[in-house]
């Protein structure tokens, strides 16, 4: 049987396809203060900001095109068992044909029901409008985890990050629980790999690669090398 390697992605995976980080620049995301759009008080106080928001970051979405280093995952699947943790909400892995990804924080090419959250539909097109609903008649609300929502997918998460083999990690500021808690879950002794420009040494994890390089080149370099090393 092949190895497991475990994938954790944040917004640095995508960035070099054109779509922003939260917290790189000013703190603002798209001008906008995290908690204004991303939160369920946002929707309920002023849901056309959120709507219209999410409506922008889906076109961007939608017009990107999958990275180096989102490709390079994909050939790694060759040798590996490769399962995807992403805490990002666009389809980049899906496009470059990763086959186990998993999306913690939701999916922006997708809706869900205001009234029943397992009503799940794709958004045909960018826009999602005030008026489309669920088969119970209930407003469409983006299918994203909001801040101060719980994360459903958590638990299949980390029983994922117990049985990894190998473990790596791509562009985020390991800022977001429980998302960030997953490095912990990782056995000591398991080897692991942090790919990101800014990465910094203190995360007390055992066994900790870092690798200050972008996804575009640092994910390329790091899967030839795996793949070298065997399956
Ligand atoms: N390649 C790799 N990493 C990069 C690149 C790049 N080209 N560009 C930036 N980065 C790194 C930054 O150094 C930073 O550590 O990506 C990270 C982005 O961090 P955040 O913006 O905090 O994104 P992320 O960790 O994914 O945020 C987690 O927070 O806002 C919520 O739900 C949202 O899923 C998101 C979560």
């Amino acid at each position: 049987m092949s190895s497991s390697i475990i994938v954790l992605t944040g917004a640095g995976m995508s960035a070099e396809s054109g779509i922003s980080t939260f917290r790189d620049s000013n703190g603002l995301w798209e001008n906008h203060r995290v908690e204004d759009v991303a939160s369920p008080i946002a929707w309920e106080r002023n849901p056309e900001l959120v709507m219209n928001f999410y409506n922008l970051r889906r076109k961007n979405v939608m017009e990107a095109e999958p990275n180096a280093g989102h490709l390079a995952l994909v050939k790694l699947e060759q040798k590996y068992d490769v399962k995807i943790i992403t805490q990002n909400v666009d389809d980049l892995h899906e496009r470059a044909g990763s086959s186990n990804v998993l999306h913690l924080h939701g999916e922006i090419r997708k809706a869900r029901s205001t009234v029943d959250e397992n009503l799940v539909y794709p958004i045909n097109g960018w826009e999602l409008h005030f008026g489309d609903v669920c088969e119970k008649g209930s407003q469409l609300r983006p299918h994203i985890v909001w801040f101060g929502e719980a994360v459903p997918m958590m638990p299949v998460a980390s029983r994922l990050a117990r049985q990894a083999d190998i473990l790596i990690v791509i562009g985020t500021s390991l800022m977001v629980y429980p998302a960030a808690g997953l490095l912990y879950e990782v056995p000591d002794r398991v080897p692991k790999f942090l790919i990101d420009p800014k990465a910094s040494p203190a995360y007390g994890v055992e066994d900790l690669s870092i690798i200050r390089e972008t996804a575009g080149s640092g994910v390329p370099a790091l899967v030839e090398r795996l793949m070298e090393e065997g399956g």
